[in-house]
């Protein structure tokens, strides 16, 4: 349900403290990549070092601690974030939260990240009734943060009422439900990924470094968008996502064929493989040996099929969406790419620069359509997965709204 989707565990000062360390092993169960900070009164309730041995990364404690801060700076663990969890989350901290302070790493992480930010409280239940904690309550909810619980029951200090942490399960429901959008509930979309390898001889193969990262996020966000996904990849050393029909292929050729066959009931097709433009023109059946006295070779290559571009220009026609690698002029070229390819839409990222390149896993693109760029800033290949899955949608209610 969290397929590696990152998550920023906030844990503050409480006795339910103990319980977050259970919300750690839950959400990775989900496919979660976990990371947590504590306040300095959560440290009183549990050990840094439980939930470092949990998440198996250092835990964030102090705002100034230079240690940490080499590792992972404040700013940067906050962009990494696709979701920020703050369980529990007591009434001081929801108080300090909603007058903006920045006094420590948890507020300051709140204060700079960009991603929602979801609130499991949980206190005594005279401290949650209180008009100050509900008045709070109110303002974060206003200015877009997600309450989770607290539920009603026999609390840890022997009273009864509203206070108590949300069942771990019911927050990890939660949590998913926030990247579940139905968005493309009832469609079918195919998505190719990865590298082709073009063969030369039975060893040898001409290829490329994708990753299939950006590929496999996008078959995940549409997954839960509520598609039905297929996912066409060449060779990559990831698993295949839970909930698509995976077909791999090897080749260009292959990768092609696969499409095809599944113009008649595609939706949406998104092409993210980085499939290779020529393929050797013959295909030796033994190994090609070195030969004596020569230092250089030459290889004849010939043109493989556009699989994008046979897409776009099908009688079926689903709405295309293209990826453009570029190394200079990214706009510009994918624009090209877009017109000539007959594209909806197409989503440019420069390959050049290695923090958002091929395998890393963080991407900053910019999706174009005729009349519209919209620039994505770097974040995660799953958070920009599930925006790209958004414009698409958006795009695609517009085009059958003018049908
Ligand atoms: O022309 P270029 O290879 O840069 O275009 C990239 C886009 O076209 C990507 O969406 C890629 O998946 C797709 N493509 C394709 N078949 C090819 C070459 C590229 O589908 N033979």
């Amino acid at each position: 349900m969290l397929p590696n989707k990152r998550i920023l565990l906030g844990v503050t000062g409480g006795i339910a403290a103990y319980k977050a360390a259970e919300l750690v092993r839950r959400l990775q169960d989900q496919g979660a990549q976990v990371r947590v900070v504590m306040t300095r009164a959560a440290t009183e309730f549990v050990t840094p070092l439980t939930f470092q041995a949990l998440s198996t990364y250092p835990v964030h404690t102090d705002l100034l601690n230079t240690e940490t801060e080499t590792v992972m700076g404040h700013i940067e663990l906050a962009r990494w974030a696709d979701l920020i969890v703050i369980a529990p989350a007591s009434a001081d901290f929801l108080a300090r939260l909603a007058t903006g302070r920045g006094d420590d790493l948890l507020t300051t992480l709140c204060l700079a990240a960009e991603c929602k930010i979801a609130i499991a409280p949980a206190m005594n239940q005279a401290m949650w009734a209180k008009a100050a904690t509900q008045a709070n309550r109110q303002l974060l909810l206003d200015r877009g943060m997600v309450f989770f619980g607290p539920e009603e029951g026999l609390q840890a200090c022997g009273e009864t009422g509203a206070g108590r942490l949300l069942d771990v399960a019911a927050i990890v429901e939660h949590c998913a439900g926030l990247f579940t959008t139905g968005l493309l509930s009832g469609k079918h979309v195919v998505i190719t990924a990865g590298p082709t390898r073009e063969a030369l001889d039975p060893v040898r193969y001409i290829s490329n470094h994708s990753s299939g990262k950006q590929g496999y996020a996008l078959a995940e966000a549409a997954v839960l968008a509520g598609a039905t996904v297929t996912l066409i990849s060449g060779p990559t050393n990831l698993p295949p996502p839970d909930r698509t029909n995976f077909v791999p292929v090897v080749s260009a050729q292959d990768m092609y064929d696969a499409v095809m066959q599944t113009l008649d009931i595609a939706d949406i097709v998104i092409g993210v493989a980085a499939v290779a433009d020529y393929r050797p023109a013959t295909l030796s059946e033994q190994k090609i040996k070195k030969s004596d006295g020569h230092n250089s070779m030459v290889l004849e290559l010939i043109e493989n099929p556009d699989i994008i571009k046979a897409v776009a220009n099908s009688k079926h026609h689903p709405f295309t969406v293209g990826f453009a690698a570029e190394t200079t002029n990214l706009l510009e070229y994918a624009t090209k790419k877009l017109k000539q390819k007959n594209l909806d839409m197409i989503v440019a990222n420069d390959v050049a620069n290695h923090a958002i390149g091929f395998d890393s896993d963080d991407n900053e693109t910019a999706v174009i359509w005729v009349d519209h760029v919209e620039q994505l800033p770097r974040m995660s290949k799953s958070n920009t997965a599930g925006r790209i899955i958004e414009f698409i949608a958006q795009r695609l209610a517009q085009k059958s709204g003018c049908a």
